[in-house]
């Protein structure tokens, strides 16, 4: 499933965050993946995990815990902290599949990428190029959303960024493994959840509305690996 989730951080958070990236040390972004995307990537991204990496994630982490539809349909279980990057003057990140298993530091073992995220912190029209690419089983997607909007997409699927040829694109990315693994499973899930909402703002807790909740919460029972 891609999902767009839009107005996940307000204008004002997206201005603040950007006058604090705008003077940031941005680092050789091929510093953090392995071989094969080292290949391909050329950006810039903050230093993994800085103090003010951290702080800056976290306020994207409030963000998307305070989201309703983000919840729903990504039912995360485990967020790595978000992390940040920058294109601009041709830079590009070519065809690749993120790293399925990914450490999260000050915590033991590992966390498993199942859905990956890219929250836009730039408006389309401040730069050119820059769209994210995502390949799926239905084709090639192009998504280049308004500042504060988020896209959310099976970590499974290879995808890209094509280059930026005017401006800069400065977005946050980061992954998270769901509390549903299986992603035919998860949507399921919120497909019923969105349409028993839509139900119960029709029909009100009818006995048919209370019953799908139940269905809903009984399939969660089955499925999540709480
Ligand atoms: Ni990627």
């Amino acid at each position: 499933m891609m999902l767009h989730v839009p107005h996940v951080l307000t204008a004002q958070h997206v201005r603040q965050m950007r006058a604090a990236l705008d003077k940031a040390d941005w680092l050789d972004g091929r510093a953090t993946v392995g071989e094969q995307g080292a290949r391909v990537k050329n950006n810039r991204q903050l230093p993994e995990y800085s103090a003010f990496s951290r702080e800056l994630g976290q306020i994207v982490l409030d963000a998307v815990n305070a989201s309703d539809l983000f919840f729903a349909a990504a039912l995360p279980k485990r967020i790595v902290p978000p992390l940040f990057n920058r294109y601009e003057d041709g830079e590009t990140y070519g065809l690749h599949v993120d790293g399925s298993m990914r450490r999260v530091p000050g915590e033991d073992g590992w966390l498993r990428t199942d859905l990956s995220c890219t929250l836009f912190l730039c408006d389309p029209d401040e730069y050119d190029g820059g769209e994210l690419e995502v390949v799926d089983t239905y084709g090639a997607h192009e998504v280049k959303l308004p500042a504060g909007d988020l896209i959310l997409y099976p970590s499974t699927s290879l995808h890209q960024v094509t280059p930026v040829t005017r401006g800069a694109r400065v977005c946050s990315f980061f992954w998270l493994q769901s509390l549903v693994r299986d992603g035919t499973q998860r949507q399921l899930l919120f497909d019923l959840d969105m349409n028993i909402r839509k139900l119960r703002a029709q029909l009100g807790d009818t006995p048919e509305v209370l019953s799908l909740t139940a269905h809903y919460h009984n399939l969660m029972r089955q499925w999540a690996e709480a």
